[in-house]
């Protein structure tokens, strides 16, 4: 996608080959600055700090901190050290868990001489199929707001409301639930994103807004707690949201507040989808209140970062001195609130037969 007209991804080997470059996603939308990682301490500060954020991206990033952590030094201990660094860095989305379970599956069984080079393949891999796998995402998605925008006669933009960020900015390209969105612009579909700002970090106001401004795309942002409203008054024609983990059994854990946008869609009727990467599913699990919620500290609640009107930026305490605040990241929707699941290999009920009818190849022995 772009940034002042410029294609770029969101994670990118650096010009001299030994280190990953970055988008500081904490600076957005004031500043664009890119941060270069050369450790593995590294990665997983960028990812617990979140200057790197969202599932799919999260991912890519732990893929390349392993690689770090081989060069430097490929020793089996090393290996661990690295494995559990970036394991404890976020708990709730899987795609950290899928990209070093996978590197180290890669990894383990070589010389120490050969870790490093081929641990920077699999993660260059990675985050190339990243990249196929959200296009992918956003093929199928366009359909559905292609059917949204027949069936309002096409006569007005299609209405489409998310939460939080899952697009480009999230993944290494595209995004997963505004892939869609992307490829129905791309198609000449007329589209208006409704964008919920999502307290307590702001990722649709400060980075959903952005990324959709970056590429001409109609949005407006709204208060969390508006949704309902809008959708009672049929100014929603459908929902599409990411997943940080989702069960076999299609049960949907996403950003803090996804819940009551299912819930109001539910109630009024609104087609509300999930837009998810195979590495998202999380096939040892059958129930979402298993997913690991992860709470975070409470100065994300009680203080906001905003920018003055003289172009500073600051932080300004928002709650009374010495109220508590309390943040956890993440809900689950249980699939049953949720209309179709959207992956890079179709469209499917949210549920285990129908994901299963996408994954043929996941063992049964996960029943
Ligand atoms: O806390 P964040 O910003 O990492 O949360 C991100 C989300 O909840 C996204 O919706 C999810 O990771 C899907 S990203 C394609």
């Amino acid at each position: 996608m772009k940034v002042n007209g410029m294609p770029m991804r969101t994670i990118w080997v650096s010009s001299d080959g030994q280190a990953v470059d970055i988008i500081d996603q904490t600076k957005l939308p004031f500043e664009f600055e890119t941060v270069r990682l050369e450790t593995v301490e590294e990665a997983a500060h960028a990812i617990f700090d979140m200057l790197v954020r969202g599932a799919p991206l999260i991912g890519a990033t732990a893929a390349y901190g392993m690689a770090l952590a081989m060069k430097s030094d490929p020793s089996d201990a090393n290996l661990d050290h690295a494995y559990k660094v970036l394991f404890e860095a976020r708990p709730t989305a899987v795609n950290l868990r899928w990209a070093i379970d996978e590197q180290k599956s890669i990894l383990a069984p070589l010389s120490p001489e050969a870790r490093f080079e081929a641990a920077w393949n699999r993660a260059r891999e990675i985050a190339d199929e990243d990249v196929a796998i959200c296009s992918a995402i956003g093929d199928h998605g366009k359909d559905l707001i292609a059917a949204a925008f027949e069936k309002a006669g096409k006569s007005r933009p299609v209405n489409v409301l998310t939460h939080c960020n899952a697009g480009w900015l999230a993944t290494v390209d595209w995004g997963t639930a505004i892939a869609p969105i992307y490829k129905a612009h791309e198609a000449g579909i007329p589209v208006h994103v409704w964008v919920d700002e999502t307290r307590p970090r702001n990722q649709g106001a400060s980075l959903t807004a952005w990324e959709l401004g970056q590429h001409g795309i109609p949005h407006t942002v709204i208060v969390d707690n508006a949704g309902g409203h809008l959708m009672q008054h049929g100014k929603v024609d459908l929902c599409i949201v990411g997943t940080d983990r989702t069960t076999r059994t299609g049960d949907v854990c996403n950003k803090i507040g996804t819940y009551l946008k299912a819930l109001a869609a539910h109630d009024n009727h609104v087609p509300f989808y999930v837009a998810l990467p195979g590495p998202t599913i999380d096939w040892t699990l059958d129930d979402g209140f298993k997913i690991p919620i992860e709470e975070r500290d409470e100065t994300e609640v009680t203080w906001m970062n905003g920018m003055t009107s003289s172009g500073e930026v600051v932080g300004v305490r928002i709650a009374a001195d010495g109220s508590k605040g309390g943040n956890p990241a993440f809900d689950v929707t249980p699939s049953r609130m949720v209309s179709k699941l959207i992956t890079e290999r179709g469209v499917c009920e949210a549920s285990e037969t129908g994901l299963r009818s996408l994954y043929p190849e996941q063992p049964e022995a996960w029943k």
